[in-house]
């Protein structure tokens, strides 16, 4: 299925380019708006008239669904300009009556809303951001990057790759909102008294496995403790408070960037 709609893209993406006439570099329609910046903040302040009554203003949906996940696993460029500009006949999801260029811009913008973040080119400082995490951000105290940090937070080393803008800053700000798997925050009471605070790997009716604050991994059967499942991340939920905005803006600079293996480019370009 995956194949045959990638050798369809590939099909319609070489008839666009010997139709386009303008077509300088060999690119496609679709990559010459997605990943491209101006493209997008264009495509954003179109999409804030035009659709942010239904979606919300960052995506996050309403009478619309949300725009800011999923969207990359389903859909193409080429897919999600058709959407926008044709609309779903038979739901609440109109037509765009709008130009062409512009319906490319919106749906630049709208691609970047879920794409990873490491083909976003988040502006701010990187390397300021990477001293605030490894610094008076604290952020080492529980997440590691390549080996070097703290475990009860997830491992950041990959984070630009496998998440967007908008879901690193979300984590970052509002931390309760939703917790990364595998991170659920626990209080185990021993039958003795002890507490212990972390995070809940695994767990079944009968065990628990908990990975402590204090870096120990505990196996636990479900009868000897007592569990509480907290509603608040371990993570500060104040770092909205604590920092500026020009600091979160180089930390998500820094943490978008964030990646295993080497990336050819920063700024999109080949969407399959
Ligand atoms: C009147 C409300 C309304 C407006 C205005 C609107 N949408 Fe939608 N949109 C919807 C609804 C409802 C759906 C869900 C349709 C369905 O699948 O049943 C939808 C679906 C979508 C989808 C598919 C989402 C998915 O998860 O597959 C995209 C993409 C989208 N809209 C983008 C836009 C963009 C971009 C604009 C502005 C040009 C826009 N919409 C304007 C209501 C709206
Ligand atoms: C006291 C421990 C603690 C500190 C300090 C902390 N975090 Fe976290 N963080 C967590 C835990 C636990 C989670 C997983 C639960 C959740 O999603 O809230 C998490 C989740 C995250 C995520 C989401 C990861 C994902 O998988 O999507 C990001 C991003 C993040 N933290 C960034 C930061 C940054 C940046 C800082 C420093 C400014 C920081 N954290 C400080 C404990 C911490």
């Amino acid at each position: 299925m995956r194949l045959i709609s990638v050798l369809l893209l590939a099909a319609t993406a070489s008839f666009a380019q010997d139709a386009d006439p303008d077509n300088a570099g060999g690119a496609t329609v679709s990559e010459r708006y997605i990943g491209n910046a101006e493209a997008v903040s264009a495509g954003q302040e179109q999409y804030e008239l035009v659709c942010s009554s239904c979606h919300g203003v960052t995506g996050e949906g309403g009478r619309g669904p949300s725009l800011q996940t999923g969207l990359n696993a389903r859909a193409s460029g080429d897919e999600l300009f058709h959407t926008i500009k044709n609309g779903i006949p038979g739901s609440g999801m109109p037509p765009s009556p709008l130009e062409e260029e512009t319906v490319w811009q919106i749906t630049a913008f709208v691609w970047s809303l879920s794409a990873p973040a490491i083909r976003q080119n988040v502006e701010g400082n990187v390397e300021a951001g990477e001293a605030l995490f490894y610094g008076s951000g604290g952020c080492t105290d529980c997440h590691m990057i390549r080996g070097n940090g703290g475990y009860i937070g997830p491992d950041l080393s990959n984070l630009g790759v496998t998440r967007s803008v908008a879901q690193i800053r979300e984590s970052l700000l509002d931390p309760n909102e939703r917790f990364t798997e595998g991170f659920d925050p626990v209080i185990l009471t021993l039958k003795d008294g002890t507490a212990i605070r972390g995070v809940a790997k695994n767990h079944s009716n009968y065990a628990i496995q908990v990975l402590g604050r204090d870096g120990r991994l505990y196996l636990l059967n479900r009868a000897d403790v007592t569990l509480e499942f907290r509603e608040s991340s371990w993570m500060p939920a104040n770092y909205s408070e604590r920092l500026s905005e020009a600091e979160i803006q180089n930390l998500l600079a820094f943490l978008s960037r964030q990646s295993v293996r080497p990336v050819e480019t920063a700024e999109g370009g080949n969407l399959q």
